[in-house]
């Protein structure tokens, strides 16, 4: 079994850029393509958040008739951009969502040699992420439900401290619970998250943790803690995780083959233009990290 991981897609409206500079719609729609050409294709694709930029209607429309253009099928997650709410009833009529009003999108699929668990780690209108106590005692039942299959989580924000700190101060709150839950039950295989637009791999909880570079633009590899967050236009990826039955989950990165006329876009901003973008970025961050935070 060969699960592709997008994540990030940050679709917005027809015809727009997302933060008026990255063509995510039409980068999309080249991963999308990437992935129906792949040989082996793979069974199924999954999608771990921020799906569209601002949860709007229209957005969702949108990413409902872009994913439609994939062969395999394909579940999805909501991020810190996504809104829950517009999610439930855009993806309504797929089998594996839960009703428009369940408080979460949580949902396990059970049709595959390696299980699903989609985990909603969503918080209305804030960009750090959340494992509270309902979401936490939902992933024990769910796991010690079928404590024999081999089990990949999917989730929007990382469980773990990534070192990106721009990224790290919107993270998930109750991550160290999440770990002694994990840690439990020894059949999940792989927690394979987005949120930081890198591709990262961790040891966590007895198994690997990892993160997925975006469809879309990617964040800069800053370990300084310095000059908070900034776009670049490294290659975009679709991760591929491999199932084989001797060796487990093998994951690699495949990279979307495009041209990058993006990097023209991005290097178009004037350094007045570029200033003013980091200051804004500066001032979030330092927002971030002054409130509740309890990793
Ligand atoms: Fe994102
Ligand atoms: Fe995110």
């Amino acid at each position: 079994m060969i699960i592709a991981q997008i994540t990030d897609l940050h679709v917005v409206a027809k015809n727009r850029l997302c933060y008026h500079r990255v063509p995510t719609n039409a980068q999309l729609a080249q991963s999308i393509a990437h992935i129906n050409s792949l040989d082996p294709r793979p069974d199924a694709v999954i999608a771990s958040g921020d799906l569209t930029d601002h949860g709007r209607p229209e957005e969702y429309d949108l990413l409902r008739e872009t994913l439609s253009d994939l062969i395999p099928p394909v579940f999805v997650i909501p991020g810190n951009h996504d809104r829950r709410d517009v999610l439930l009833k855009a993806f309504a009529s797929e089998d594996y969502m839960p009703p428009p009003d369940a408080p979460f999108v949580n949902y396990a699929i059970d049709r595959y040699p390696v299980r699903l668990i989609g985990l909603d780690t969503s918080v209305l209108e804030r960009h750090h992420g959340m494992m509270c106590e309902e979401r936490l005692r939902w992933l024990d039942a769910t796991l010690s439900a079928q404590p024999d299959c081999p089990t990949l989580i999917f989730m929007h924000h990382p469980p773990f401290r990534t070192g990106v700190q721009w990224m790290d101060a919107s993270g998930l709150h109750g991550g160290r619970m999440m770990e002694e839950i994990v840690r439990r039950h020894r059949q999940v295989v792989r927690v394979a998250c987005g949120h930081i637009h890198r591709p990262i791999h961790v040891a966590w909880a007895g198994t690997i943790a990892s993160t997925s570079p975006s469809t879309c633009h990617q964040v800069s590899l800053n370990l300084t803690g310095q000059n908070g967050f900034e776009f670049t236009m490294e290659p975009r990826a679709v991760q591929l995780h491999v199932w084989d039955d001797s060796y487990g989950l093998i994951s690699h990165l495949s990279y979307v083959p495009a041209g990058y006329e993006e990097v023209a876009m991005l290097s178009s901003l004037t350094d007045e233009a570029r200033a003013k973008l980091l200051a804004q970025n500066r001032r979030e961050y330092q927002e971030l990290c002054n409130s509740e935070y309890d990793r």
